[in-house]
């Protein structure tokens, strides 16, 4: 409170922004005090005098309350959602075991009450009345095509291709991959399984037939849905050829073959006659057009599955993450409006993509849920011209943008002109998610996006809490720009040292959540032992998600990166040893480590440091080589930005890779620490002089 203080004279941060002086954002520091701020940011209040939570006052009582009776608060939050059935009144809202040492973990929310998300999302607008307030805006990749549908459009878009899925024999607990670019078909796609209790996995439309293939195999879903192709900027993908060439890899490993490969068809980008067709396929424009406008709604009981998402960890393959109807269905509905304060006349647009957690809940889920307009955008951020998110902004009047960093630096790096020619006027608020924002990227976006007159919410969370874990509120409390601040209602981070005590005050360590939230994932899909061991053995009794953070005197916590095995490049999770075993399949290669480095614009690079094999001599056709074995065995955001041939790697006398010591080297940093305990202390010069 003292920084706050000096920086603000007469501003008291308890009773919210009314009154005080109001500080502005810092323009002129140097980068290095920029990357280094702890300065507080306030923005005006005016603008959020309706939001739900305006001062961090009130925002104190409301936190308290969901921590002391977590079955009061999300009870609450869950009866402003439809339920045919009442969750059971003679059990705790709440039922959960976070301790292996007492029995199997297990999270249980709303216990005996039977909903459904497709009919809170879509239904209950239009029997409120709503029915032609547009639910979805789509802006496709090339300017001149753009869609919207009404919210009463929607339940009869959804309803037919439920009716498609339940023709093909798809029923309540089967998965359905679905595989498509941002087309308005994938939120339908989406919600057409909710209302009839599939389980939807999507797969991000930018991985390779080798991991599509492994994700259907591990799910075993008898129904996969995609698209013909989607140009997205320039590039042109042919995504039925990905996925026939997915689902031939499922029958050569495993003898296992898709029933029904459901098509959109896409002329746009590519002729039907030149798609290859076989048995399985149908086309979805042929399909839905016979298919009813009406579908009874499957009600669900609130733990049975909602939906999964391959996440990477930091061993072995991709997770399925599992979500649950009720719980998730809350948890998104709340966060949403919390956080972006949804106004009747506001269009929601989120950049993520629907194959990543953040476009299942900000994109489809949490703005349906609150009668919310949510923009899809097709293509490509800066294509055709630096300005299409801004140009994107004026011609729907966006009120709130919630995107990735990485988009923010990438952007950073055109002149001011391509935003500034843009109005912008209509946004209230920015948002971000993802990775850690840099102090200069956050400035750039405060001060050049949204001209100083909208809050960012840094929000940090992950694939497996379902929505936002730590934010700020806007207009709530002061922003520090690279800090997720405070924790969202019923959740209580908690810092914990190497010994695993809890850090009280300001501090730095490992971040954990003591108690379940409504979102909190609650399997690994097939793999429950694995769910246990990932995220409640390293720390007994807490959830642990593999981030380290700060915490300043102020209360805000600000997190300082994956602790594990994980990187985040641009927004996406990859864990080093997929990487690995991707580069180290190549006959070339004798020994591979792979590493994060920092990256200017993709917040962490790729960093591999390889070991050629013996007599294999043509480099130049080994990077290549390698290159090419990244994209196809994961897909091209996997690709390394370094390849280093080294003629060695810094191990331990019992042969363990020290990381720690690549991780340095990869960044220029020269404090690498004791390496005389090396098995060959020499190496780690070889390897230095090797990268000049
Ligand atoms: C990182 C994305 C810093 C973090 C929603 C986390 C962040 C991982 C932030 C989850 C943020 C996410 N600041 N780091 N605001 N948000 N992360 O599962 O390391 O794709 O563990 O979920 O991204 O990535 P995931």
């Amino acid at each position: 409170l003292r920084r706050l203080q000096v920086l603000s004279p007469g501003f008291l941060p308890d009773v919210g922004l009314s009154g005080g002086s109001l500080r502005q954002a810092p323009c002129s520091s140097s980068p290095s005090k920029q990357e280094d701020s702890s300065d507080l940011v306030s923005v005006p209040p005016h603008l959020f005098r309706d939001a739900p939570v305006s001062s961090r006052s009130q925002y104190e009582s409301l936190y308290s309350q969901s921590l002391g009776d977590p079955d009061g608060f999300w009870g609450g939050e869950a009866k402003c959602l439809f339920w045919k059935n009442p969750w059971d009144a003679d059990r705790p809202v709440c039922a959960y075991n976070f301790d292996k040492r007492k029995g199997p973990i297990f999270v249980e929310w709303f216990r005996g009450g039977y909903t459904n998300v497709c009919y809170n999302a879509i239904d209950r607008h239009v029997d409120s009345g709503r029915g032609n307030q547009v639910a979805v805006l789509w802006e496709g990749n090339d300017p001149r095509f753009n869609a919207r549908i009404t919210y009463s459009e929607l339940l009869r878009y959804v309803c037919q291709v439920a009716n498609l899925l339940r023709s093909r024999g798809v029923k309540k607990g089967d998965r359905v991959c679905i595989y498509m670019p941002m087309i308005l078909e994938l939120p339908v796609a989406m919600l057409a399984c909710a209302r009839i209790g599939a389980i939807h996995s999507v797969v991000f439309a930018g991985f390779s037939a080798e991991a599509l293939s492994g994700r259907i195999l591990d799910c075993q879903s008898q129904v996969v849905l995609t698209c013909s192709a989607v140009r997205r900027g320039d590039k042109m993908l042919l995504l039925k050829e990905i996925v026939d060439e997915a689902l031939q890899l499922c029958s050569q490993r495993s003898g296992f073959s898709v029933e029904t490969c459901v098509v959109y068809d896409n002329e746009t980008a590519v002729p039907r006659k030149n798609v290859a067709w076989q048995a399985r396929d149908i086309w979805w424009q042929d399909a839905v057009r016979e298919c009813s406008t009406s579908a009874e709604v499957e009600w669900m009981e609130s733990e049975e599955p909602l939906f999964m998402l391959y996440t990477s960890g930091s061993t072995g393959k991709p997770k399925g993450v599992l979500h649950t109807v009720g719980g998730y269905m809350v948890y998104a509905s709340t966060t949403f409006k919390y956080c972006f304060a949804p106004r009747k006349e506001d269009i929601f647009w989120c950049t993520a993509d629907c194959g990543w957690i953040t476009g299942h809940t900000y994109v489809v889920y949490g703005p349906l849920l609150n009668g919310t307009t949510s923009l899809v955008y097709e293509g490509v951020p800066a294509w055709p011209h630096p300005g299409r998110c801004w140009e994107i902004v004026d011609k729907y009047k966006v009120t709130a943008f919630y995107t990735a960093p990485t988009l923010i630096r990438s952007l950073q790096a055109y002149d001011k002109e391509h935003v500034k020619k843009f109005s912008r006027s209509s946004l209230r608020l920015l948002a971000t998610a993802g990775e850690p924002i840099n102090p200069k990227a956050w400035n750039w976006y405060f001060d050049v996006v949204g001209d100083r007159r909208c809050p960012i919410l840094d929000t940090w969370w992950q694939t497996e809490t379902g929505g936002v874990m730590l934010t700020p509120l806007p207009g709530a409390w002061p922003l520090k720009p690279g800090s997720a601040t405070l924790p969202f209602f019923g959740v209580e981070p908690v810092v914990l040292d190497q010994q695993g005590k809890e850090l009280k005050g300001p501090c730095e360590g490992y971040l954990c959540i003591r108690h379940p939230w409504p979102g909190i994932a609650r399997t690994i899909y097939g793999d429950h032992k694995r769910y246990e061991e990932t995220y409640f053995s390293t720390w007994l009794s807490y959830y642990n998600t593999g981030d380290g953070c700060r915490r300043d005197e102020n209360g805000y916590i600000t997190i300082t990166g994956r602790v594990d095995d994980v990187i985040n490049v641009s927004g996406h999770r990859i864990s080093t040893s997929e990487v690995e075993a991707a580069l180290a399949s190549h006959p070339g290669c004798a020994e591979v480590a792979v590493v994060g480095f920092p990256h200017e614009v993709k917040g962490e690079g790729i960093y591999a440091y390889i070991i050629q094999m013996d007599g294999h001599t043509d480099r130049g056709e080994l990077i290549k080589a390698l290159k090419v074995l990244a994209r196809k065995e994961i897909g091209g955001f996997a690709v390394p930005d370094v390849l280093h041939f080294v003629p060695g790697l810094p191990k331990t006398r019992s042969g363990k890779v020290m990381r720690n010591i690549l991780r340095k080297i990869a960044s220029n940093r020269t404090d690498l620490g004791d390496t005389s305990t090396l098995a060959d202390p020499a190496v780690v010069s070889k390897i230095i002089s090797s990268k000049m």
